[in-house]
């Protein structure tokens, strides 16, 4: 379907017109619109380009107001007042019929009239990386969350989107637990404890005491510990009995970490599971070209790579190490063999890796690394770095042991929450919920909350884990959101024969015009959350939705509203809301439950 040009696009170039007719100079000038309190929008180009050409803004900006074709009289006026202020700048007004009519050519469109992307590309995104046999913990949260959501709003735009979980199942700490899973063959036995064998916090208890077990054993037994390191090299040699005991491992954190996002409701592919453990067999060839080309060099046993501007606190140089001394290959070694194969073979032109800040540097040596080694075109990769979940207290989230706090704990809790605060809600409307639908939204709004909690700040920052306020039903919440959906389908259901028609001849009241001028914002917000990977901007932009709609239904009745074409605009207006709403929120990964 087609897209639909906002009012402020429409409104751009018909300034921008009469300005390269007010002034052939000025031809391809930008008008500098925004949208402006006192009136609908306000062009302020006109000032920098007076002071350029050494004129007067103010006679400028009115030559260009005459330089305006016929605007008011003719049938698809746009513009319906046009004013000289200030200094210089224009305030201009559109006409109310102007705002119905690009409103009901979005309704008419189910992609709400956003266009997709002119040139798309492919995008491979590196995102949701939790490590074998540990338990996820808020970073993973962050790093699923986001990643899931950029997914979401990058595909919408048609763009081709590869997911990459790079989950942590390669290492030397596998020597370790294979060699005590060789030792003690029952260790992962899904029937020691009875009923709920194949659950997710069954598979982490299992893999938390083969964990516990054979690190004990490791630090307090020479022997095994020799045995642990052989095992090491008979898993990367490729060993069919060691490999045999790495996937039952794998294969156990797999259970735990789908029981994980089936409750965050975020959907990961096995097939997109690609980790640390794929990239073995380049890792040679990797390290191989890095030292012809001289890329990388040795330096005390280690192959080296080093930048001008890493240095440590002693002044001293600090290089990537892209393989150890004693012939081992780290992280580094695997993220560049990554980069070949993503660039390389998959075809990307962009890299996304949704990583916690704190690995920034990691992350800068790679890819200037690679960019040296010819492997990653400039500009080509970037870490949408996060910052770190904080407890109340503002310091990084700790449980009161000082502990890492585990995920599941954690949105359990929400949900918890949640559902007491929906039954809390249910209870006083009189609405007739049965246990299993509160249950259900209650799943919902907990979930909707910590991603939305999560989404709504700026990545770059840190945050406060809050789940009071993350369940409010006040203030910038998933909650205020979905409940604002939540009494748009109520009044639809309500309408009974009257239906949601747009009537462009009405005249709109102010919180009309309002709600009716942000709806028409959402493809030029949703184009800039896309280029920038910013979520938190459409976060930001439903919540003000949202607030508009609250606006016009405290001073617009819609049912009430007694003349039947009224009446029809109104919910109109109701259900674009909705539909903008839910389209919104579905770009974020969050439910909107059609009661609540
Ligand atoms: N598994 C790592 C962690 O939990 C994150 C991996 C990030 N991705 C990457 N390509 N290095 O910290």
């Amino acid at each position: 379907m087609a897209s639909v040009p906002s009012l402020a696009a429409t409104v751009r170039r018909r300034v921008a017109e009469a300005l390269s007719a007010a002034l052939p100079e000025a031809a391809s000038a930008d008008p500098l619109l925004r949208r402006s309190d006192r009136a609908d929008f306000q062009a302020n180009g006109m000032l920098a380009l007076a002071k350029k050409l050494k004129g007067n803004p103010r006679e400028l900006a009115a030559k260009v107001v005459e330089s305006l074709p016929g605007e008011s009289g003719d049938g698809d006026a746009v513009i319906a007042g046009i004013e000289v202020s200030g200094p210089g700048f224009l305030n201009i007004t559109v006409a109310d019929e102007a705002i119905t009519r690009t409103l009901a050519a979005r309704a008419a469109d189910e992609r709400l009239g956003v266009p997709y992307a002119e040139a798309p590309g492919t995008t491979v995104i590196d995102y949701s990386q939790p490590n074998v046999a540990k338990e996820m913990h808020v970073g993973h949260l962050r790093s699923t969350v986001i990643g899931d959501a950029i997914v979401r709003i990058l595909e919408h735009r048609g763009e081709k989107v590869i997911r990459r979980h790079h989950i942590g199942d390669w290492g030397t700490q596998f020597g370790m637990l294979i060699q005590y899973l060789i030792e003690h063959p029952h260790e992962l036995d899904h029937t020691a404890e009875g009923g709920d064998g194949e659950s997710g916090e069954a598979a982490m208890s299992r893999l938390n005491r083969l964990y516990k077990a054979s690190r004990a054993l490791f630090d307090s037994d020479e022997g095994f510990k020799q045995r642990a390191r052989d095992r090491v090299v008979l898993l990367q040699s490729g060993d069919e009995t060691t490999l045999e005991m790495w996937r039952k491992i794998v294969g156990e954190s797999m259970i735990y970490f789908h029981a994980v996002y089936d409750q965050l409701d975020v959907e990961i592919r096995d097939e997109d599971v690609v980790g640390e453990s794929a990239y073995n067999d380049d890792l040679q060839q990797v390290v191989k070209d890095l030292e012809s080309s001289g890329v990388a060099v040795r330096s005390e046993g280690a192959l080296c790579v080093f930048f001008d501007d890493v240095k440590g606190p002693d002044g001293k140089p600090v290089p990537l190490i892209v393989q150890k001394s004693n012939g081992g290959f780290g992280y580094a070694a695997t993220d560049l063999a990554a980069i070949r194969d993503r660039v390389g073979k998959l075809g990307a032109d962009t890299l996304l890796y949704v990583v916690d800040a704190r690995q920034a540097l990691h992350f800068k040596m790679v890819f200037e690394t690679a960019r040296r080694a010819g492997w990653l075109p400039e500009g080509a990769a970037r870490q949408l770095a996060f910052g770190t979940v904080l407890g109340k207290d503002g310091k990084p989230f700790k449980t009161r042991e000082g502990e890492t706090v585990r995920l599941v704990d954690l949105l359990n809790e929400a949900v918890e929450r949640a559902t007491a605060v929906v039954r809390e809600k249910a209870e006083q409307g009189g609405a007739e919920l049965t246990g299993e639908e509160i249950a259900e939204r209650g799943a919902q709004v907990g979930i909707g909350a910590v991603k939305y909690a999560d989404l709504s700040t700026s990545m770059s920052r840190d945050y406060v884990f809050d789940l009071d306020r993350m369940v409010s039903l006040n203030g910038d919440t998933s909650v205020y959101l979905q409940y604002a959906y939540a009494r748009i389908q109520s009044i639809l259901r309500k309408a009974g024969d009257a239906r949601p028609v747009a009537h462009p001849e009405l005249p709109l009241a102010p919180a009309e015009r309002a709600l009716g001028l942000h709806l028409d914002e959402f493809a030029e917000t949703l184009e800039g959350v896309a280029e920038t990977y910013e979520p938190h901007k459409l976060a930001a932009y439903l919540y003000q939705l949202a607030s508009h709609y609250t606006t016009f239904y405290d001073q617009c009745p819609v049912l009430k509203a007694g003349d039947g074409a009224t009446v029809e605009n109104r919910l109109f207006l109701c259900d674009l809301t909705a539909r903008t709403l839910h389209q919104g929120m579905a770009l974020l990964g969050i439910r909107t439950p059609e009661r609540l």
